[in-house]
C-alpha cells in the first residue's frame, strides 16, 4: 500500500533526492545549475523548497520565493507514477499559503515554450496568462 503524503520544507539532505525528481519530470535545462539552485532556495528566509514525501521517498517539489514585492513559483514537479492525483494541486497551494504568510500579494510563474501543454495545469489551479515580454540577463560571466 502506499505511504501517505506528507508536505513539509526541504532540509539540505534532500538535495540528490529532488535533484533526481526534477531530471525524471524534465525541468532541469542545460543553463541551469539544479544544485546551487536547491542550495540557494534554502539559503535564504526569502525562498524555500516545498516537498512531498511518501514514507522517505521525494515524490513532489515546488520551489516558491518572494522578490519584496511579487512571489514566484519554480521546478513543480510531480514523479510521474504520482501525477493526476492531485498533489501537483497541493503543492502549488502550499507555496501560495508560504507566500500569503508572508504578506505577498500575487503570485507568477514561467512556463518553457516548449512546455506550454502544462498551461491547462495551471489554468485549473485559477492561473491564467499574463501577456508580457520577459527579459533576462545573467550576472555573470556564462
Ligand atoms: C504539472 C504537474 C506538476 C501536475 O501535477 P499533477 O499532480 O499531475 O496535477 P494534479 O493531479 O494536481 O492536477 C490538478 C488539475 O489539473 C489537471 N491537469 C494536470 N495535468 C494537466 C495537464 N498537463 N494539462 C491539463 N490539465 C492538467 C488535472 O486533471 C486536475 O484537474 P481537476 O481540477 O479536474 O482535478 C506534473 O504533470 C509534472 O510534474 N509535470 C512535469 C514538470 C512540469 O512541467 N512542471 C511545471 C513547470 S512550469
Amino acid at each position: 500500500m502506499d505511504r501517505p503524503i506528507e508536505l513539509r520544507p526541504a532540509t539540505p539532505d534532500d538535495a540528490a533526492a529532488t535533484i533526481a525528481l526534477w531530471h525524471d519530470a524534465a525541468l532541469v535545462a542545460s543553463h541551469n545549475d539544479p544544485a546551487a539552485d536547491f542550495a540557494f532556495a534554502l539559503a535564504g528566509p526569502s525562498s524555500t523548497v516545498v516537498l512531498a514525501t511518501a514514507g522517505a521517498t521525494v515524490v513532489g517539489s515546488v520551489m516558491v520565493g518572494h522578490d519584496g514585492h511579487r512571489g514566484w513559483l519554480y521546478y513543480l514537479a510531480v514523479a510521474p507514477t504520482r501525477r493526476r492525483a492531485g498533489l501537483g494541486r497541493d503543492l502549488v497551494a502550499a507555496a501560495e499559503r508560504w507566500l500569503a504568510a508572508r504578506g505577498v500579494p500575487k503570485v507568477h510563474l514561467m512556463v518553457r515554450e516548449d512546455n506550454r501543454a502544462v498551461a491547462g495545469f495551471y489554468e485549473r489551479l485559477g492561473y491564467a496568462d499574463m501577456p508580457r515580454v520577459l527579459m533576462s540577463k545573467w550576472l555573470h560571466p556564462g
